[in-house]
Parts: C-alpha cells; sequence; structure tokens
C-alpha cells in the first residue's frame, strides 16, 4: 500500500501543518503494516506555474515532471496532504502542484454528463489544515479546505478527512491548545 505524504507550509520546523501531517503518517504507519511512504515537500520541491508551453508539452522538462507528479498521485492509496491556510485559500507551491495534476484525460475527464474523476486507486485523503484564525467547519471565507475537498473530488475522491488546527496565531497559548487538541485527534484515527 502506497502513501503519498505531502506538505506545502514555507515554515519549515515552525509550521503546524507539517506537525500534524507527520503525525496522521505516523500513526498510517502503526495501521497498516508495510505502507510504503513517498514524500512531497512543496516547500522545497520547485513547481513553476502551469504556463501554455507545459501544457502543451512544448517544454520537455517542466512537461515531464507534471507527467511525474501526476503518476505520483494516480499511483498513490492513500494521501496526507499538510495544508496551510494562506490568504484564506491555499499556498501559491500546493496551486502549482493542483494545476499540474488536475489534467484532463489523466485524473479527470468530460463526458456527455459532465465531468468524471480518474484518480479511482486513491481510498482516502487526510487534510493536516492550520490556520491562524478560526472558521470551523464550513464558512463562507475559507476557500482552502473548501477548495482542497472540491479539488479532490473532482478527480475521484471522496473519502476526505479533515484534521484541522485552529486559531493558531491567535495567542501562544492557543496555539499550543489547538496543536494538543488536533495531535489527540490524530492518536484516535
Ligand atoms: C502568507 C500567509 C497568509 C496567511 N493568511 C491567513 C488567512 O487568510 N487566514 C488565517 O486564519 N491565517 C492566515 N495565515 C496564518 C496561517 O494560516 C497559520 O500561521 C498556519 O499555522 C500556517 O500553517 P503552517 O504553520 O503549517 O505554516 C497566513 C499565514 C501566512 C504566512
Amino acid at each position: 500500500m502506497k502513501l503519498l505524504h505531502i506538505d506545502s507550509s514555507i515554515l519549515g520546523e515552525n509550521s503546524v501543518s507539517r506537525q500534524l501531517s507527520a503525525e496522521i503518517v505516523a500513526q498510517l504507519q502503526k495501521k497498516h503494516a508495510n505502507l510504503e511512504v513517498e514524500y512531497l515537500d512543496l516547500g522545497t520541491t520547485d513547481i513553476p506555474h502551469l504556463t501554455q508551453e507545459i501544457l502543451l508539452g512544448q517544454d520537455i522538462e517542466q512537461s515531464k515532471l507534471g507527467e511525474d507528479l501526476v503518476d505520483q498521485y494516480l499511483s498513490a492509496d492513500l494521501i496526507v496532504l499538510g495544508a496551510a491556510m494562506y490568504n484564506f485559500s491555499i499556498s501559491s507551491n500546493l496551486k502549482a502542484w493542483v494545476d499540474r495534476i488536475a489534467i484532463a484525460g489523466k485524473t479527470f475527464k468530460y463526458t456527455a454528463d459532465g465531468a468524471v474523476g480518474l484518480a479511482d486507486k486513491i481510498q482516502k485523503v487526510y487534510i493536516a489544515s492550520s490556520r491562524g484564525g478560526i472558521y470551523g467547519e464550513k464558512s463562507p471565507i475559507d476557500f482552502q479546505e473548501a477548495f482542497l475537498k472540491q479539488i479532490f473530488n473532482f478527480t475521484g475522491v471522496t473519502n476526505i478527512d479533515v484534521i484541522r488546527a485552529e486559531g493558531v496565531n491567535l495567542s501562544p497559548e492557543n496555539r499550543a491548545k489547538a496543536v494538543a487538541e488536533t495531535l489527540d485527534a490524530i492518536h484516535k484515527l
């Protein structure tokens, strides 16, 4: 069984979402023997913005990177994604990854009845979400979790668990409490 672990925070060791995603992976390793973990760090991997040349296959090197990212996505059974809220949405490095894996004919296709997801090997996605403020489950100004859920849904993945630490920038006490509570929830997965 293959687990793709993705981090996207730019904050390295100070990142909450990186701490949470690592703990989710450790928890899943306890549950599933022989879990093969592949790690993709979008904080250090350079994925340039999508361009017309890349999309048309004219930028050979970048088109190849896109194909590799799609293959990596499609070959995973489980995904653990560390994703911070940046300006009510996701970080631009994570968006650059999304633009490379949401590819017609690869991870979804258009049919007479609309778009159909093709990433049917992926059984479940865990999103380790961290936010400076407090938004709860379905805030109208949350374009982070809502966006990520839509992208995974669009590629055919409907089993999505969001594990969330909120209010981490309100005060050091808030941060410590949110992280401790979220780690507790992860240990119960
Ligand atoms: C560029 C940037 C933009 C941010 N925008 C928001 C925001 O819109 N809403 C919010 O609640 N927190 C915002 N934050 C705070 C982060 O969501 C919070 O620090 C979170 O813990 C970051 O995840 P990380 O610790 O894994 O890096 C922002 C932080 C950064 C660096």
